[in-house]
C-alpha cells in the first residue's frame, strides 16, 4: 500500500478548513498526513488547531521580507523541505508570485468562497448579495498564475435566503467548504483528479469550468 498523501497546509486565520482536513483524516475519509501547517501570521486560531492535533507548525511573517518575491522564495524553501505531495491553501491571504507557484503547479489547490468563475478576489458574498444572486457557494481549484483563475475541481452552491446578511451566507458556505475541500484532496490522493493544460480531469474525463457540482444529501 502506498504512503498517505503528504499535505502541507497554508493558513492565515481561523483554520476551519484545516480543521475539516484534520477531522476527515481522523474519520478515515481522507487518506493523508498533514506534515506541516504554515501561517504568515502569528496568533491565529488555526495554529492552535494544528498544535492540538500535534501537527508541526511554522510562522513565516511576510512583513519581515523586503519584497513579495523574497517572501515567496522563503515560503517555497520551507514548503519544499516537507516534501509535500499536495500543497493546500486554506484561507492563506497572500497573493503568490510565480517564484512560489511554479514548482507546485499541478499539486497546489485553493478554496475560494464563490461559484467561480463568478467573483474572483475579495468580498465575494457581499458582491453576490449586491447582485441579487439567489445562490452563493465555494469552489476548489488548482492554483495557476491567474488569481482565483485556475481550473476548478469541485463546487458547491447554497441558497441565498430572504433576510440573509453576509455572516449568514459565510456560515452556510463554510459548511459546504468543509465537505468539498477534503473530498477534492482525497480525489487527488487517489490519483483521480489532475491538472491538464487548462482544465482539470476527474477519472480521465475533463471537468467543466465549474468543476464537479457537489450535491449535499445532508443539506
Ligand atoms: C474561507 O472562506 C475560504 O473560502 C477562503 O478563506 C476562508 C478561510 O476560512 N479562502 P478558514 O480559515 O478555513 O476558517
Amino acid at each position: 500500500m502506498t504512503e498517505p498523501c503528504r499535505l502541507v497546509i497554508l493558513i492565515s486565520g481561523s483554520g476551519s478548513n484545516l480543521q475539516a482536513f484534520i477531522d476527515a483524516i481522523a474519520r478515515g475519509e481522507l487518506r493523508a498526513h498533514i506534515v506541516a501547517v504554515i501561517s504568515n501570521k502569528a496568533d491565529v486560531f488555526g495554529l492552535q488547531r494544528a498544535a492540538q492535533a500535534a501537527i508541526p507548525t511554522e510562522i513565516i511573517d511576510h512583513k519581515q521580507y523586503e519584497s513579495r518575491e523574497a517572501f515567496d522564495a522563503e515560503l517555497r524553501t520551507r514548503v519544499e523541505s516537507y516534501r509535500p505531495d499536495l500543497v493546500v491553501l486554506a484561507g492563506f491571504m497572500r497573493i503568490l508570485t510565480p517564484v512560489f507557484l511554479r514548482p507546485f503547479i499541478g499539486r497546489l489547490i485553493n478554496i475560494h468562497p464563490s461559484l467561480l468563475p463568478k467573483y474572483p478576489g475579495l468580498n465575494t458574498h457581499q458582491r453576490a448579495l449586491d447582485a441579487g444572486d439567489s445562490e452563493a457557494g465555494a469552489t476548489v481549484h488548482f492554483v495557476t498564475e491567474e488569481l482565483d483563475g485556475g481550473p476548478a475541481i469541485i463546487q458547491a452552491g447554497v441558497p441565498i435566503l430572504a433576510g440573509d446578511d453576509v455572516s449568514a451566507i459565510v456560515a452556510r458556505v463554510l459548511t459546504q467548504e468543509h465537505r468539498i475541500y477534503p473530498l477534492a484532496a482525497q480525489w487527488f490522493a487517489e490519483g483521480r483528479v489532475q491538472l491538464c493544460d487548462n482544465h482539470a480531469e476527474l477519472d480521465g474525463v475533463p471537468l467543466p469550468s465549474t468543476g464537479f457540482i457537489f450535491r449535499d444529501d445532508r443539506a
